[in-house]
């Protein structure tokens, strides 16, 4: 890939596919093609289709996809199935269809099954039952990986497939009822401090783990990734260390500057003790997270302040 390639950056209004774009632009790429999905609804495959007839792409980053918290994919479980499926099935075929040099899929560290051991390797995919709330997804999207493998073993094609932790960073979603738990929490906060609530409650015991990886680590990644992986196997994208809920919790207090008490309401669930991906294959193929968690929650509180989410 050089600086005259043509990018298509496939979701490139979302956290990703935004981060995506910045990283490009910065390293001086010059022909990357976007399409918000009211002009290209990747789920309509005669349409995808005429555009790559039109654009022809050489590259292709598909960070396109129905996204959600919990709520939203225990809730709209059709939803979350038949957009991701149609969009993996059009944008990867249509990508070897015409001739798409490399393509990167982004997949999730939540496919990985329920009780995968910690912490989780590349190979533990399919290995177990899913988590049963977000199932749907998690089926969709092994099909998107499973898709890019079976092309490049039949065609010869270079798809590789990405598997990143929980993200967070600038364009995040603070919705009420489809955000994650960093951006839910750095609302929360922000809500307390304005209000000057005395307390925040924090669901369950706030022992869990979890991992954050900076979204513009995650734009280092994929270029890495998109200009020197040869590999077929899916690579998993973390910072390889993770946090208590409650840790985390206290430092988005801190950033954000409540002063308040927390509070933990154990009458809801704790969920999966632990959840940490295998960072050694990138670590052995030379790439590491730069962004530090303090420092990466407080550039994205700056973003959260002037995208004016809460007034
Ligand atoms: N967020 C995380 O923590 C996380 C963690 C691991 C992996 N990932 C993966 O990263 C990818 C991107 O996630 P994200 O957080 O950036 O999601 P996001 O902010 O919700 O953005 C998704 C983008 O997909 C586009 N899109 C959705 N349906 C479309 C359609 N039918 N046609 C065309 N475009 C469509 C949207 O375009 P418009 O804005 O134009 O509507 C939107 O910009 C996903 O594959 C996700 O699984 C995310």
């Amino acid at each position: 890939m050089d600086k005259n390639s043509k990018i298509f950056v496939a979701g490139h209004r979302g956290m990703v596919g935004s981060a995506i774009v910045r990283r490009l632009e910065a390293e001086g790429y010059r022909r990357i093609i976007v399409k918000t999905s009211s002009e290209l609804d990747l789920t309509r495959q005669a349409d995808v289709e005429n555009f790559f007839k039109a654009e022809e792409p050489e590259y292709v980053f598909l960070a396109a996809a129905k996204v959600g918290g919990i709520h939203a994919n225990n809730t709209y479980p059709a939803e979350f199935i038949y957009n991701n499926l149609m969009i993996e099935a059009n944008v990867i075929h249509t990508a070897y269809s015409y001739g798409v040099k490399k393509l990167l899929f982004l997949g999730s560290s939540c496919i990985y099954p329920k009780m995968a051991s910690q912490p989780i390797k590349e190979e533990y995919l399919l290995n177990g039952y899913l988590e049963s709330t977000n199932e749907a997804y998690a089926i969709a999207k092994i099909a998107g990986l499973k898709m890019c493998e079976y092309y490049n073993r039949q065609y010869g094609s270079e798809f590789i497939s990405a598997m990143p932790t929980n993200l967070y960073g600038p364009n995040d979603n603070y919705d009420l009822e489809n955000s994650h738990v960093l951006p839910a929490l750095i609302r929360k906060f922000h809500e307390a401090k304005i209000s000057v609530a005395k307390e925040v409650v924090i669901w369950g015991s706030g022992t869990p783990r979890r991992e954050f990886l900076h979204v513009d680590d995650l734009a280092d990644a994929s270029l890495f990734l998109m200009l020197g992986y040869k590999g077929q196997e899916t690579v998993n994208v973390g910072i390889g260390k993770d946090i208590s809920i409650l840790e985390l919790s206290q430092l988005i207090a801190e950033v954000v500057g409540y002063e308040g008490e927390l509070v933990n309401d154990l009458s809801k669930p704790d969920g999966t003790p632990r959840k940490l991906l295998d960072v050694s294959k990138m670590q052995n193929l030379g790439w590491e997270a730069k962004i530090k968690l303090r420092e990466g929650i407080q550039t994205t509180y700056r973003c959260f302040l002037q995208a004016g989410v809460v007034q």
